[in-house]
């Protein structure tokens, strides 16, 4: 299975990735990494030696503009599924109908609740003592699409959002490579999934 991954900070959803897809033995592989930004995760693909692409929306005069342009650049790698990890763009709809359901997105909370970029601190002033981790299908919404496989995470007393951030992170680094190889081994089907 050939993948893009897209990324917009410290990438280490993607180095959980490039770490696993080193393996011969893995099902998939990386065969570019894109941002939306100069991110210092790119250099875990360096690093791997993965080309990187970046497509920045301040570059274009729509988010469709930008959307029609980071598909053209994904599309060119010919990639069976896109993996959103860690990328802090909404796509606009044009793109997610070229790219979905062949396009996955990894959030720290188990959505439906807490969907949107503040997911850690919102769990955190609910004052549930649980969230977690869910990678889900990216559909138009934000956040919305058919979820795929969640993990929960315990919040603990004392918790910063960066404490209880990094205590996710650890689980979805685990979560993001187990549903790649599932999907690889299509023990997951995307389109069935999409469906329902
Ligand atoms: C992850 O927690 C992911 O769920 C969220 O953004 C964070 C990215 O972290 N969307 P990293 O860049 O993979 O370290």
């Amino acid at each position: 299975l050939k993948l893009v991954v897209l990324i917009s900070g410290s990438g280490s959803n993607l180095r959980a990735l490039l770490e696993a897809a080193a393996a011969a033995a893995f099902p998939a592989r990386i065969v570019a990494v894109g941002a939306d930004n100069d991110a210092d995760g790119l250099a875990h693909a360096e690093e791997f030696g993965i080309p990187t692409f970046v497509v920045p929306p301040g570059s274009f005069d729509s988010r469709e503009a930008w959307g029609t342009e980071l598909v053209t650049t994904i599309e060119g790698w010919t990639p069976d599924l896109v993996v959103c990890a860690g990328f802090m763009r909404i796509l606009p709809p044009n793109a997610v109908r070229a790219l979905s359901p062949n396009l996955i997105n990894i959030h720290p909370a188990l959505l439906p609740l807490f969907p949107g970029a503040h997911a850690v601190r919102e769990a955190l002033s609910a004052g549930v003592i649980e969230t977690g981790a869910t990678v889900h299908i990216v559909d138009e919404g934000v956040d919305s699409g058919p979820v795929i496989t969640q993990t929960v995470v315990p919040i603990q007393d004392g918790d910063t959002e960066a404490t209880l951030h990094e205590r996710i992170k650890i689980v979805e680094r685990v979560l993001i490579v187990q549903t790649v190889r599932d999907i690889a081994l299509t023990h997951i089907n995307l389109k069935e999934l999409a469906r329902t």
